[in-house]
């Protein structure tokens, strides 16, 4: 695990390096902020419950630009996980000629037409997070390995026997679908046996609350070994709903975004794992990218994903033992951030001064 960590810093120090050479670049003579002026680049987030996207994702990526371009334009529209407002938003974004669209959609195969639609306007699409069929660049982690790491961790943590409950995101969302494989890869050849399964129609972590709770009517919550949560938000539903059937010893649970509530719950044993994908890697090269091609620029560096240019990125794991080292280390959060007054008992225990 600590090996994964430093390998993901050091991709972050390359990243960081990397967009400090294309900072030069973009403000050469030649290239620089003249030929971009006025240019627009709209930035599509696809909800707000899960708290990477405006804690993160919105406000990593305006900073990259502005360094990058000081005359380009952020134009943030977020969808709130409905995807009919997505489309609605592109397609205004698209109106008013906008250079590229960086769109994270809300439903992957609708988004296909948002890319043809931008396209026949001559408007680039990157696809930021979630695959889009047929966008011009696509970046994000390894989803399927995410799932196989989240499931992986499950299995070591219930000493690989008894009954879970099985939690995934929205079936509109292609990583979904590969978090779930990945799982499911893991799971099916491990001794545990998932005795329900959800595919959470919105990520919505209320949904996964009450999917939980209905569940604890069938089966004994001290009958549970462990829960997959494919994420964070639905981790913190899965939780509450325990909570409120009684248990005081939680079961491994599993996550991912490493939220700030999920690294408390970690620290406080509540939560077993999660998933840290350093996202100013993904924001920066998506701000690069854009600016990139907002100033008629040539992306370099790609490789080959379902036959998009893509750059895919390596994630974490997260416990209680490597908080320090990973999350903590990449100054994603501040120890004073974790260590507020009700977790100051549970750092010092683990060892996060
Ligand atoms: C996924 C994304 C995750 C999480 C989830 C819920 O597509 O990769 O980081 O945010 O959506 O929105």
């Amino acid at each position: 695990m600590k090996k994964i960590a430093r390998v993901a810093i050091l991709v972050i120090a390359a990243g960081t390096g990397l967009a400090a050479l294309t900072a030069c670049g973009s403000n050469s003579a030649s290239n620089g902020d003249s030929d971009s002026k006025g240019k627009t680049i709209a930035l599509l987030l696809p909800e707000t419950k899960t708290t990477r996207y405006e804690a993160f994702d919105k406000p990593l990526f305006e900073a990259k630009v502005k360094e990058l371009c000081a005359s380009c334009k952020v134009n943030y529209l977020n969808a709130d996980q409905d995807a009919s407002k997505q489309q609605q938003q592109a397609q205004s974004a698209i109106t008013n000629g906008a250079s590229v669209l960086v769109l994270d959609p809300v439903d992957g195969k609708a988004a296909a037409g948002v890319v043809k639609s931008a396209q026949s306007s001559k408007i680039p699409v990157v696809a930021y997070d979630r695959f889009v069929e047929g966008a011009n660049y696509y970046l994000s982690f390894n989803n399927e390995r995410v799932g196989e790491l989240q499931g992986t961790a499950l299995a070591e943590a219930t000493g690989n026997k008894g009954k879970i409950l099985m939690l995934n995101g929205a079936p509109t969302d292609p990583n979904a679908a590969q978090f779930k494989a990945g799982a499911h890869k893991v799971l099916d050849a491990s001794g545990l046996k998932v005795v329900a399964e959800y595919d959470n129609p919105d990520w919505s972590p209320d949904n996964a609350q009450k999917f939980t709770s209905s569940q604890l009517t069938n089966i004994d919550p001290a009958d549970l070994a462990g829960v997959y949560a494919a994420n964070d938000g639905q981790a913190g539903g899965v939780i509450a709903a325990l909570r409120s059937a009684g248990v005081k010893k939680m079961p491994p649970v599993t996550g991912q975004d490493a939220e700030l509530a999920a690294i408390q719950r970690i620290v406080a044993g509540d939560q077993f794992m999660t998933i840290y994908k350093p996202i100013p890697i993904e924001a920066n090269k998506a701000a690069e990218i854009a600016v990139d091609i907002a100033n008629g620029k040539t992306v370099t560096g790609t490789t080959d994903f379902q036959g998009v240019k893509s750059f895919i990125f390596d994630p974490v794991v997260v416990t209680k033992d490597n908080v320090k080292d990973t999350v903590v280390k990449d100054n994603f959060y501040k120890v004073a951030d974790i260590c507020t007054a009700d977790f100051k008992a549970a750092c010092a225990a683990a060892g996060i001064s």
